[in-house]
């Protein structure tokens, strides 16, 4: 082999190895966001003044069609998250009920958002309000 060529051989191993490193690494970072949020974290997220179902009749309000599209896909990944969740208390039955109405509701915001349905978005937005004491009671 002529040194040329040692060198060309040795760039395209390093190349390669690197490359492996690259793939692993978002492999990982993958991983990490397909990581089923807990109750806690989606508590944190989607109700209150602040939380992404206020934000996203907001953004419905105000025909930020682009921002309440946005935020609906994450609240109906956040309906969809909470039932493979278990509850601290409550048994298995109604947490099932209660999650599947969580999620219903998530969809319908979302769905209403992507029909620039302002109207079906503060509905949806509403529903959800009503929805917290039962649920907590149950299984907060
Ligand atoms: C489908 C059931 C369900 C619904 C609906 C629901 N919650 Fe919760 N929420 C829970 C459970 C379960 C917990 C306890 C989570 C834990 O600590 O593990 C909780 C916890 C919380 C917490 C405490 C979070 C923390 O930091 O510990 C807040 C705040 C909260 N919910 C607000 C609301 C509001 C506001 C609504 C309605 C707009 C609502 N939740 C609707 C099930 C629900």
């Amino acid at each position: 082999m002529t040194t040329a060529r040692r060198l060309v051989a040795c760039f395209a191993i390093a190349a390669f190895a690197l490359s492996l490193g690259v793939v692993a690494q978002e492999k990982k970072d993958k991983k990490d966001t397909k990581k089923t949020p807990t109750t806690k974290e989606i508590m944190k997220k989607v109700p209150g003044k602040e939380g992404l179902c206020a934000k996203c009749n907001a953004a419905a309000k105000g025909e930020k069609w682009e921002d309440a599209k946005k935020i609906g896909a994450e609240l109906k990944a956040y309906g969809e998250a909470l039932g493979k969740n278990t509850p601290k208390k409550g048994d298995k039955e109604s947490w099932e009920k209660h999650a599947k109405g969580f999620s219903e509701v998530m969809t319908e915001i979302a769905d209403a958002a992507d029909k620039k349905d302002k109207d079906g978005v503060a509905a949806g937005a509403k529903k959800f309000g009503g929805m917290c004491a039962d649920c907590h009671k149950a299984h907060k």
